[in-house]
């Protein structure tokens, strides 16, 4: 729990710097705690976007301060922790997107998932979420899509839109794919009748046993409408806060795998992180070289008007 000294003093540097705080679902619950607005990928997206301040202060991991930073240039962004980092965001060569650029011509979508370095934006056509990629890739003009950097996303929105011909690359989230069946079916044995919501990131081996599969905020909104008492929770666990919030009072109980996941990057945004960056203007993002600014930009402003 934060004290209400640190939040005092939070709400007056925000004042002062005319800030306004993000953050993911998967930092530690006392950086959720200082947050305006919480959310995943796509919903923080958006609000950086169209957020009217001067300053955003960005909980969660590089790729999502810098997407802040591309998509409202003009705001400072600061990240609390600006070592943290998605490994998945470095898991695309050039050599893989100039081979399918090179056997599809014309008739080949490039779609990135966000959590990408902004070179690998730039290279592609347009970014998606894990909330949006199912709705984007299946209303692209083109039939081949190469989905980087993530396949097990790619092979989930593979199966949803059999229509196209979507090319997987091998990149992959360590978090998610370290999740085992055997662990979720474990799970499901001790809590008879539970509900298994999975993040698209996990293996296919776990998707196939889940009852729901979506973005973080998706599943959280289906444990909410669910009648079911039980889940289990194929995700970071930094999402118990939100599901306990927005489920208080009603019965509903949560499980995770056996090992429970963290993803340990975005585990080091710490509420006292929070505190410093904007005590010392810490952590500022800068925007990466013109060209690639650009490519990048458009790819993430494709996505919000395809995902509208
Ligand atoms: P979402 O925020 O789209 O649920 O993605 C989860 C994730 O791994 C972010 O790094
Ligand atoms: Fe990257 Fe996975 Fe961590 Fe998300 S949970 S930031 S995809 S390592």
């Amino acid at each position: 729990m934060v004290s209400d000294e640190m939040r005092a003093e939070v709400e007056r540097l925000k004042r002062e710097q005319d800030a306004v705080i993000l953050a993911h679902y998967y930092v530690t619950p006392d950086a959720q705690d200082l947050a305006d607005y919480i959310g995943d990928s796509f919903f923080l997206s958006k609000k950086a976007a169209t957020l009217d301040c001067k300053t955003l202060v960005f909980a969660g991991v590089h790729f999502m301060a810098e997407s802040a930073k591309l998509l409202s240039p003009n705001k400072r962004v600061l990240m609390p922790e600006p070592t943290a980092d998605c490994p998945m965001a470095h898991m695309v060569q050039k050599a893989t997107i100039d081979a399918a650029r090179a056997k599809y011509g014309d008739d080949l979508a490039v779609a990135c998932y966000v959590n990408s370095r902004s070179q690998m934006k730039a290279w592609s056509d347009v970014c998606v979420t894990s909330s949006n990629a199912v709705k984007i890739v299946r209303a692209l003009p083109q039939h081949n899509v190469l989905f980087i950097p993530d396949m097990n996303l790619g092979h989930y929105v593979a199966l949803q839109v059999p229509e196209k011909n979507v090319i997987l690359n091998d990149g992959f989230c360590p978090t998610h794919e370290a999740i085992e069946l055997a662990e979720v079916q474990a799970a499901r044995r001790e809590h008879p009748g539970a509900r298994v919501l999975a993040h698209p990131e996990c293996g296919d081996w776990v998707l196939k046993e889940a009852d729901f599969v979506g973005s973080t905020s998706q599943i959280i909104a289906e444990a909410v409408a669910s009648d079911a008492t039980d889940f289990i929770i194929a995700t970071v666990h930094g999402v118990i806060r939100e599901l306990e919030a927005q489920t208080a009072g009603s019965g509903k109980r949560f499980w995770f795998p056996a090992t429970t996941p963290i993803c340990p990057n975005m585990a080091r945004v710490t509420a006292d992180k929070i505190l410093a960056c904007l005590r010392d203007g810490t952590g500022e993002v800068s925007l990466p070289g013109d060209d690639v600014a650009a490519g990048s930009a458009h790819a993430l402003d494709l996505m919000l008007d395809y995902a509208k």
